[in-house]
């Protein structure tokens, strides 16, 4: 009987794979980061006959000629439960500053020659965008196409990417073909900046598929696709998971602690933390069940981002743009206005964002009040990004009805601040000796007045508070 059920397979198999050995056109181009700036990798999807067997090549032809590609390199492929098949392809040794050309595919199919250009060696600044709970209406259209004018050199992307799975984790089986819908329509952007993701509630398919989807589409440099770092420039990126578990004790918690603790010896060689997830430790605007501030994840995980001096944290979940002040256990530890001349400087605590109004739907109002610890929100569509040096972060939320930036602040860490090169609307650059100085004495206070300030603050409350427990 067994004998006969092999023999069955293997007759199926051989005629599935005699009747799919053409190649399928590429699309879905798509970049991610090792984090090594001399690399890039380039994935793209091709749609197979079956799930079965992916004939189609893992080819990446590319050169700083767009008509000569003379140079070529070869990857490996993965499918799941679905007909995309996608190719991962890993380009090493590029050089720095320089626009390649390339085409993916192989001799069956071409695509179509895409371009990226490789960050300088040594940059002054990069630029960063992050943006969650995506989708493809109008308005996540809208947002991608802005978002190609920011000349990024990376995006974060703290899930709910397509919602293939529209009723949410684990409640039926999506549609798979969204994936694919999605992934062309981010392709313009995609082909050109390297993405990195965290996985969101709308990761999770019901079964068979589970999170199958994001974890064969999508290149971590990680162990798993569910937490992962790596670093980038002047930042240590930290991608982890809230819908795995994250309690003390877990896997996943003492990666974070173990990954956390060496990035915050290393910040010689990168000065910044920044980490992302999906489910927002904080966010004042819940619009319902399960949502607002992910009590339980923030409970279990925000002790190591307050002991490691994780600098932003970067969420989505919630439909519409939120920054918090630099706060810990729902104590603000600075209230400055962020402004260029009263940024943050070593607030002793991190900076919540909540990036969730990318396109997939927003709230209808906000919810009141305000708390302490909310610096500005906004129900709109649009995206963030932020501008990182050595020595400052200047973190912007932009809409997309009007194009301007409705939400803005500074978060420093020295006194010298290495302000970007071009930078239209505060032209730091031209500001004299004295103005200088005047901004490192309000630093310096800042820093030596304010936070210590809060810091007693904050002991004063916690041991009134746990006398009235007690009671
Ligand atoms: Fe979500």
């Amino acid at each position: 009987m067994r004998w006969n059920k092999l023999l069955l397979i293997f007759i199926f198999s051989t005629i599935i794979i005699s009747i799919n050995g053409e190649a399928a056109e590429p699309e879905q181009v798509h970049l991610a980061t090792t984090g090594t700036p001399t690399e890039m990798v380039i994935q793209w999807g091709t749609e197979e006959d079956t799930s079965a067997f992916c004939p189609s090549d893992n080819i990446v032809e590319y050169g700083i000629d767009n008509e000569n590609l003379n140079l070529s390199e070869n990857g490996n492929n993965d499918m799941y439960l679905w007909t995309t098949c996608t190719h991962t392809t890993l380009l090493s040794n590029l050089n720095p500053n320089t626009t390649y050309y390339y085409r993916v595919g192989g001799e069956g199919e071409w695509s179509s020659v895409y371009s990226f250009k490789t960050l300088e060696k040594n940059p002054d600044k990069i630029t960063i965008g992050a943006i969650a709970d995506h989708g493809t209406s109008s308005n996540a259209q809208e947002t991608t196409s802005n978002m190609e004018n920011e000349n990024l050199d990376l995006v974060i992307h703290p899930g709910d990417i397509s919602y293939a799975n529209g009723a949410g984790s684990g409640n039926g089986i999506g549609d798979q073909s969204v994936w694919d819908e999605y992934q062309n329509q981010i392709e313009s952007l995609t082909s050109e900046c390297p993405h990195m993701y965290a996985p969101g509630n709308h990761e999770e398919d019901a079964e068979p598929y589970g999170f199958d989807a994001y974890e064969s589409r999508f290149f971590n440099p990680g162990q798993n696709s569910f937490w992962y770092s790596f670093d980038f420039e002047f930042i240590h990126f930290v991608s982890i998971s809230s819908e795995h578990d994250y309690e003390p004790g877990s896997t996943q918690h003492t990666w974070l602690k173990n990954d956390l603790e060496d990035a915050n010896n290393n910040r010689e060689n990168y000065p910044w933390i920044v980490i992302f997830a999906h489910r927002p430790m904080y966010s004042s605007n819940g619009d319902g069940e399960g949502h607002g501030s992910e009590i339980e994840f923030r409970e279990a995980m925000e002790g190591l981002l307050f002991d490691y001096q994780v600098d932003l944290a970067i969420w989505g979940h919630d439909h519409h743009y939120e920054r918090t002040y630099p706060v810990f256990e729902e104590n603000v530890y600075s209230n400055n206005s962020g402004n260029l001349d009263n940024p943050f400087y070593k607030p002793g605590a991190t900076i919540h964002i909540v990036a969730g109004m990318a396109g997939r739907s927003t709230y209808d109002g906000l919810e009141e009040p305000q708390p302490l610890w909310s610096a500005y929100r906004e129900v709109a569509y649009g995206y963030t990004l932020f501008e990182a040096t050595e020595t400052s972060i200047n973190y912007k939320f932009i809409r997309n009805s009007d194009m301007q930036i409705a939400d803005e602040f500074w978060l420093v860490n020295s006194i010298e601040i290495q302000e970007p090169e071009e930078n239209p609307k505060i032209n730091y650059n031209q500001t004299n000796q004295t103005e200088d100085s005047n901004l490192i004495n309000q630093i310096k206070e800042l820093n030596y007045l304010e936070t210590p300030l809060s810091v007693i603050i904050i002991a004063i409350t916690a041991i009134f508070n746990l006398k009235f427990r007690k009671k």
